[in-house]
């Protein structure tokens, strides 16, 4: 359904490329993704695997902390995602690319010292699957460091706490597969034979409505939301009418998960 209550909100749904591309160029997107490769603690020579690497956005980072001796190997479901990768990385030879599953990876056991995931394991089917193939591919000793977002933490302030609560209950139970994966991925690294030597807390504070729809697409999602029943149409509107007239306040939490096998 279209609303349309203010320019502030992007009216079309960004390419999926075109959006991570923007997301990595944040400030939060680049200080994350610093910390997330400063957990996994790369050296030369080793070989990493970035796992639902999407258009490669991380691929340039593991080449560069690799060195020349080393290997990093990105793996994709999306064709779309692989061919940009690749042709981003075709200057690096120490990167491949590979379409392939993380519930089935194409990989021989024990090949990698390290691996991570970001923003991956909140779409798939079967998260445990998945943690049990890296186990899998990893040496004993390798490292796994995962950054995924615990959705029932999404927080936006309105002074009706009953919208935001049906707001947050919606993304949580019809829009992203895993929602609440980030608080579980400590456990289930556990359950899949990792040891988990620390859990990191990210939670970036939006107070610019722009800023915020850019990542949440608010006016989108709250069309789905009445569409799927959790906000009348009358209440969507005095969502979003709050969200560009007043001090705006957005928080999200996302775990960065460090787990050794
Ligand atoms: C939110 S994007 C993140 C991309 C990249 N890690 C980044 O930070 O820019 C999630 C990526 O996971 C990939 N993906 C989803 N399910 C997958 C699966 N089962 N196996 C491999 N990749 C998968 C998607 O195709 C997409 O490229």
């Amino acid at each position: 359904m279209g609303i349309m209550t203010s320019s502030a909100f992007e009216t079309t749904r960004p390419d999926p490329i075109a959006y991570l591309d923007r997301l990595a160029g944040t400030d939060l997107g680049r200080s994350y993704k610093r910390l997330m490769l400063e957990e996994l603690g790369v050296r030369a020579g080793q070989t990493v695997l970035d796992l639902g690497c999407g258009p490669g956005t991380d691929l340039g980072s593991l080449a560069d902390a690799v060195g020349s001796g080393g290997a990093v190997i990105g793996v994709d479901l999306d064709e779309a995602m692989v061919d940009t990768a690749r042709e981003r990385t075709a200057d690096r030879p120490v990167v491949e690319v590979r379409l392939g599953d993380v519930h089935d990876l194409p990989l021989a056991d024990g090949v990698a010292d390290r691996a991570r995931t970001d923003r991956v394991l909140q779409h798939v089917a079967d998260p445990v699957r998945a943690l049990g193939e890296i186990r899998r591919v990893l040496r004993p000793g390798g490292r796994l460091v995962m950054g995924e977002p615990d959705w029932e933490t999404l927080a936006i302030d309105h002074p009706d706490g009953g919208l935001s609560r049906a707001y947050t209950r919606h993304v949580a139970d019809k829009v992203i597969r895993n929602a609440s994966i980030g608080r579980q991925l400590a456990r289930l690294a556990a359950g899949a034979g990792f040891s988990v030597p620390a859990v990191l807390p990210v939670t970036p504070v939006f107070r610019d409505v722009r800023a915020a729809d850019r990542v949440l697409g608010l006016e989108r999602t709250t069309g789905r939301a009445v569409d799927a029943g959790y906000l009348t149409g009358e209440e969507a509107r005095r969502w979003l009418d709050h969200l560009t007239s007043g001090p705006f306040l957005a928080a999200v939490t996302f775990y960065i998960v460090v787990a050794e096998s």
